[in-house]
């Protein structure tokens, strides 16, 4: 294997989902990333990394710029392969399979880029359009019927004929959603969904990617560093810090009072309330 973390080829964004054939869809995959070593350039970025990401679930990534979640990301997307380590998904590692089952995978894998990375020369319908062209071998009227509908999911209304820098931040990221949310992935990873949106729009998608979760039991798994947001919507918090991950529900993690976590939520550390107690005399 090489020393380095290798860009997988084929690394397009993927997104034409299963057809569960009976209109039925079953949880999401358990997801799991096991002793992960990766090197990128001169940088270890993880040094013996191990997370769970349990079925049907939210699970949100946190930690510091440059602590590596968008790499996590890449990681069990398999657009980028460790160094060493196992990346599972219910327990079947993913890690050195064949290219046509890396490909079969990515397709059940919905994505939001950090940044929407939609294709700028191209029309927002288009690039919503694309993974179904690309992977399926439907007509243009069951795509357009696809598109509207994850444009619906996403609120967002008559935006097909338009070019992506005709559109808002929040609108790019809702279109980067819809393109995630083409041919229903059962496991959707959305790099850094709330950045650069107002409060109100926050809370929309928010309530929308809580609303996927439930209504379709894929395995989502999100970083982001809004923490009010994270500590309403995620079932379980994958802390990246020094010296590895701090793993569980957010609640169980502020309650173990780990300053790195505190700092994180914004809570008082006992070093903070000795400060305050001095300061009040
Ligand atoms: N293509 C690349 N080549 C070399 N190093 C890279 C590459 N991509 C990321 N890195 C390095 O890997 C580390 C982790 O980067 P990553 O983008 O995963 O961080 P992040 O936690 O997502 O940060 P942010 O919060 O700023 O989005 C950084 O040190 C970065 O410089
Ligand atoms: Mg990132």
């Amino acid at each position: 294997m090489s020393e380095q973390g290798s860009e997988s080829p084929d690394a397009a964004p993927a997104g034409g989902g299963p057809d569960a054939g009976d209109g039925r869809r079953g949880t999401g995959p358990a997801l799991e990333v096991e002793s992960l070593f990766l090197r990128r350039g001169d940088r270890v970025v993880f040094d013996d990394l191990s997370a769970r990401f349990p079925a049907g679930k939210i699970s949100v990534v946190t930690g510091p710029s440059g602590s590596g979640k968008t790499t996590l990301l890449r990681v069990i997307a398999c657009l980028l392969r460790p160094d060493r380590g196992r990346v599972l998904a219910d327990g079947h590692d993913l890690v050195g399979l064949p290219r046509a089952d890396v490909r079969e995978f990515r397709e059940r894998v919905g994505m939001l880029f950090q940044g929407g990375a939609l294709l700028d020369s191209m029309t927002v319908f288009d690039n919503v359009a694309l993974p179904l062209r690309e992977h399926t071998r439907e007509s243009e009227d069951a795509i357009r019927r696809q598109v509207h509908t994850a444009f619906r999911a996403v609120g967002l209304d008559r935006v097909d004929a338009l070019l992506p820098g005709e559109l808002s931040g929040g609108m790019v990221k809702r279109a980067g959603l819809a393109r995630a949310l083409i041919g229903a992935p059962d496991i959707l990873l959305c790099d850094e969904p709330f950045s650069g949106l107002d409060p109100p729009t926050v809370r929309r998608v928010e309530e929308l990617l809580v609303d996927i979760n439930r209504r379709t039991r894929a395995t989502l798994i999100l970083t982001s560093h809004h923490m009010a947001t994270t500590r309403r919507m995620a079932d379980q918090l994958v802390m990246l810090l020094e010296g590895g991950a701090l793993t569980g529900p957010p609640e169980t993690l502020i309650a173990q009072g780990d300053s790195q976590v505190l700092d994180f939520f914004d809570q008082p550390t006992e070093g903070a309330e000795a400060r305050r107690a001095e300061a009040r005399g």
